[in-house]
């Protein structure tokens, strides 16, 4: 049995969501879309008013591997999970705290939260908000998700923030607050991308990309597993 067809039984809505700007939520977004499009059928949907997932792909010359579209309509966010034909629909959310109705309205269509932060304090603040004000109580699934590792602060303090998040010093009632194994690296073929048009998944696979393929594959293949062995009620 493959991947998609362990997987998924009905149309799934994921989130990126954290109101702090820059920390790679429209990244996660077409990365993500990119290689889960390698298994599932995919929809992007753009619900920043920034529109910085619009541009990226309208900027693309080669051909996404997924379905794009826009939209600000409360109206049209509630039927999204009425497209059947799609697997997975991954929406890209604003990061600032004015756009905090455009958000609730994307989380309360939401199957599942993947919450982007950088490996410092004050990413880690604004992302605290995020989880206590909108994600937990809505009792919404989310992981942690770390972005703009850098390589050469070594692998140490990557894993002392994961550390912490196991700890959970911050939120009472969360034991360990959820976060991806995996974390993505920063690197300059992800920083070039938007400018490009492009996704992780047209990325020759050469040594100045290895790091971007490596990390967004293994995301992919972390997500659709978490997917595959999850109980719905
Ligand atoms: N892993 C990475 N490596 C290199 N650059 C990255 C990485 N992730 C994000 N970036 C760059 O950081 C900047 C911010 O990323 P992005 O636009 O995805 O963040 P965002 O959370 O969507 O921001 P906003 O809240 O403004 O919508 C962009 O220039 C993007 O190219
Ligand atoms: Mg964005």
């Amino acid at each position: 049995m493959s991947i998609a067809q362990a997987t998924i039984h009905f149309t799934r809505v994921v989130a990126v969501a954290a109101q702090k700007g820059g920390v790679g939520k429209t990244t996660i977004v077409m990365m993500l879309a990119a290689i889960l499009s390698r298994w599932f059928k995919v929809l992007v949907v753009d619900v920043d008013p920034q529109k910085s997932t619009t541009k990226w792909a309208n900027r693309g010359e080669e051909d996404l591997p997924f379905d794009f579209a826009d939209s600000l309509d409360p109206e049209a966010l509630g039927k999204l999970k009425d497209l059947h034909e799609y697997d997975v629909i991954l929406v890209d959310t604003p990061g600032h705290h004015s756009d905090r109705d455009i958000l609730d309205a994307v989380l309360d269509i939401s199957d599942f939260v993947i919450v982007p932060t950088e490996p410092t304090a004050l990413s880690l603040d604004s992302i605290l908000d995020t989880l206590r004000d909108h994600i937990i109580p809505k009792g919404l699934q989310y992981r942690l998700l770390v972005n703009k590792v850098r390589p050469q602060r070594g692998t140490d303090h990557t894993e002392s923030w994961l550390d912490l998040f196991d700890k959970n010093e911050w939120i009472p009632g969360e034991v360990g607050l959820p976060r991806f194994r995996q974390f993505i690296r920063l690197s300059s073929p992800v920083e070039d991308a938007p400018g490009e048009g492009t996704v992780v998944t047209q990325f020759y696979d050469n040594r100045k990309n290895h790091n971007a393929i490596s990390d967004f594959a293994a995301l992919g293949t972390e997500l659709a597993a978490a997917w595959a062995t999850e109980k719905r009620s």
